[in-house]
C-alpha cells in the first residue's frame, strides 16, 4: 500500500540530513530512504551535466527502493536537475528552493534578501528567479560558500576553525543591509550558530529543511499517501562513501541511532555506459 512506502531523499552527502531531521519531526509516522553521494561530494563546483547525471542516478535508486515521493534535499541538485528528475519518475518530486524562497519573500521587511549557497546554485540564478517570482521588488545578494560544505562533510562544523572560516567567508555580507538570509545549501544549517553570530540577531536565517517539510506534508495530503500512526517507521540511510563517517554525523545531527546505514557501491548506481541499472524500474512504473 502506497501509504506504507517510504519517502525518498537524496543529497550530495550529509547535508540533506538537515531536511530529514525537520521532516521526521513534522511527520513522525513516515519511513525514509536517504541516499548521500559522499564519494562524489561536493556537487557545488561540478558542471551542470554531471550534477544532472548524478542526481538522476540517485533518483533512480530511490525509485528502485519503492519510495512514494522524492525529496531533492540538495539545493544544487534542485537548481540543476529538478526538471529532469520530475520528468523521469512517476512519483511526486519536490526540491528545497521554492519553500525557502517563498518564506524569505514574505518575511523580508527591507526587501533585501541574502543567499548563501554553492557556486553552482549561485550561478544557476534559480534563487533570484524564484524569490522574484514571489516579490519582484526584492533585491538579492548571493554568496558562494563552498568551504562550508567541506567543513560539514569532514565533521569539523563545531570547531574553532569552522567559526573562523565562517567569519572570514561572510565578511562581504557584514555591511549588507539584508534582514533575511537564506541558507541555500542543505549543509549550512549545521553551521547556523556561527552564521547567526556573524550576521547578528536582526538577520533572520531561513532553513529550507523546516519549510520543505510543510511542502512534503501538502503533497502527501494531496496524494492521500500520508502514513498513519499504526505503522513501524524506519530510516534507512545509504552513502556512496564511508559508512562510519556518515554514521557519526547522522547520529550527532539526528540525535538518535534509530536508523540503519549501508554503503552502496557507485557501480550499483551506474552501469559502465553511465546509465543507471535501475532505470527499467523507473520506466516500468
Ligand atoms: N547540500 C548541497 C546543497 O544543498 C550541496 C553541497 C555540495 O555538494 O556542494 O546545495
Amino acid at each position: 500500500m502506497m501509504i506504507r512506502k517510504p519517502i525518498g531523499m537524496l543529497d550530495s552527502g550529509v547535508g540533506g540530513l538537515t531536511v530529514l531531521k525537520a521532516v521526521k519531526e513534522r511527520l513522525p509516522h513516515e519511513s525514509f530512504v536517504y541516499i548521500g553521494d559522499t564519494l562524489r561530494n561536493p556537487y557545488g563546483n561540478k558542471e551542470e551535466k554531471d550534477i544532472i547525471t548524478y542526481t538522476l542516478q540517485l533518483a533512480d535508486f530511490l525509485v528502485s527502493q519503492g519510495v512514494k515521493m522524492i525529496v531533492i534535499a540538495c539545493n544544487t541538485a534542485t537548481a540543476q536537475a529538478l526538471k529532469e528528475v520530475s520528468q523521469r519518475v512517476s512519483v511526486p518530486v519536490i526540491g528545497v528552493i521554492v519553500p525557502g524562497s517563498e518564506a524569505a519573500a514574505k518575511l523580508s521587511q527591507t526587501k533585501k534578501v541574502g543567499v548563501l549557497a554553492t557556486r553552482s546554485t549561485v550561478d544557476s540564478g534559480f534563487y533570484e528567479e524564484t524569490i522574484k517570482s514571489f516579490d519582484s521588488d526584492i533585491s538579492i545578494e548571493s554568496l558562494a560558500c563552498p568551504q562550508f560544505v567541506d567543513l560539514v562533510e569532514q565533521n569539523d562544523y563545531r570547531s574553532e576553525n569552522a567559526k573562523k572560516v565562517v567569519a572570514e567567508t561572510l565578511e562581504p555580507f557584514k555591511t549588507a543591509t539584508m534582514d533575511t538570509l537564506i541558507l541555500g545549501c542543505t549543509h549550512f544549517p549545521l553551521l547556523a550558530p556561527f552564521i547567526q553570530e556573524v550576521m547578528g540577531e536582526d538577520v533572520t536565517l531561513i532553513d529550507s529543511g523546516a519549510l520543505t517539510s510543510q511542502a512534503i506534508e501538502r503533497v502527501l495530503e494531496e496524494e492521500q499517501t500520508r502514513a498513519e500512526a499504526d505503522g513501524n517507521p524506519s530510516v534507512q540511510l545509504y552513502t556512496t562513501g564511508s559508512k562510519d563517517a556518515f554514521k557519526k554525523i547522522a547520529k550527532d545531527w539526528l540525535e538518535t541511532d534509530q536508523f540503519t546505514i549501508e554503503t552502496i557501491a557507485l557501480e550499483r548506481l551506474t552501469d559502465k555506459h553511465g546509465r543507471n541499472e535501475h532505470s527499467s524500474h523507473c520506466d516500468s512504473k
